[in-house]
């Protein structure tokens, strides 16, 4: 998004000095930083970096160990999970959450449901504020259908939808929670690089017509450098500098983590290119496309193509993306 010059934006969301543990695995240790309203801020780094454990922190998914949260300056370091969206933030995940069975449409409306106002007598009985409601929301939904030029997807199953579209779905599902704070986690994963130019419009249109703050986890550089206002580097559950895309990018110690990652790597096609070049989907992803994509398997989709997750065997939680909860 483009900001005014002068002075930096007001902080909407601030941590300070977060840390959180699995078993013997430091997932996130001291980690600070503020998302400032109206940017778009990116969180980079190695597989197993702790980026998507900073957004499950975030969404109180987890409890940190240690460190604090605030959102518009109030300390939210004890809201429970199910009251993270009506806070003002809602996600996407690494792997799609969408109701396969239900239509896009309807999927959006789920999508809604947190600004609910009417109570479940109002809703049987078909009151006329339930009814308000009903029309508002549908509004609401429509014009996140046509953001997003979904239009063509409008009443299909969300089952039936190429994985890319299904991608753009679940933007527009956590958007019609009318979100301040909109956090993507790998949002152009599987995404062909047609498909990831694409995103970049929708981020940038998002930011621009919605005035939605974005945090993103992302691998493709050339997404983050193109729609990133700030951008944070982690390694192995550290910060390790923040700063403008490219600043970031050339910092010595980022290419030194993505470099280690990279030299660690034994998969020939993991070595081709330069550490921080464009993620290309792998031939698995992009077979049978445009219309019949493959969904990228759990592997794919979870891991990035430099490293592989640790599994963490006995540890209660599981090594997986958690379920849709943020709704
Ligand atoms: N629920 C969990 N249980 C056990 N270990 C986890 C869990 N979530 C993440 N981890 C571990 O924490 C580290 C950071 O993971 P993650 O935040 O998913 O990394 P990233 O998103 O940067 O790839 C990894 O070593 C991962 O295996
Ligand atoms: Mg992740």
């Amino acid at each position: 998004m483009i900001l005014p010059a002068g002075e930096p934006a007001p902080t909407l969301f601030e941590a300070r000095d977060l840390s959180l543990s699995f078993g013997g695995v430091k997932a996130v240790r001291d980690v600070s930083f503020e998302i400032r309203r109206g940017e778009v801020f990116s969180i980079i780094g190695p597989n197993g970096a702790g980026k998507t454990t900073i957004f499950n922190l975030i969404n109180r998914i987890y409890d940190a160990d240690a460190g604090t949260m605030s959102f518009n300056g109030e300390d939210m370091s004890r809201v429970p999970g199910h009251r993270v969206a009506e806070l003002g933030i809602t996600r996407t995940f690494q792997n799609t959450e969408l109701f396969d069975r239900a239509t896009v449409l309807e999927n959006l409306l789920i999508g809604r449901h947190v600004h609910r106002r009417t109570n479940l007598v109002a809703e049987c009985l078909f009151l006329p504020s339930a009814r308000r409601q009903e029309v508002a929301f549908r509004s609401y939904a429509e014009q996140i259908i046509d953001l997003l030029d979904l239009q063509a997807s409008r009443d299909q199953m969300a089952g039936a939808l190429p994985y890319g579209t299904r991608k753009v779905v679940e933007i527009a599902r956590a958007l019609c929670a009318e979100p301040q704070l909109l956090l993507l986690d790998e949002p152009s994963s599987g995404l062909n690089p047609e498909e990831s130019e694409d995103l970049a419009f929708w981020i940038e249109d998002i930011s621009a017509d919605l005035g939605v703050t974005i945090a993103m986890v992302e691998h493709d550089m050339n997404l983050v450098t193109t729609v990133s206002n700030r951008v944070m580097a982690m390694a192995d559950g550290a910060a390790i500098t923040t700063g403008t895309p490219s600043d970031v990018q050339n910092h010595p110690e980022v290419l030194r983590a993505y470099l280690g990652d990279f030299e660690g790597s034994d998969v020939p096609g993991e070595r081709e290119g330069a550490p921080l070049a464009r993620k290309e989907p792998s031939a698995g992803e992009r077979e049978g496309e445009p219309l019949a994509r493959k969904e990228p398997s759990a592997g794919e989709r979870e891991g990035a193509p430099l490293a592989r997750k640790e599994q963490c065997e006995g540890e209660p939680l599981a090594n997986k993306e958690p379920p849709t909860v943020e709704h």
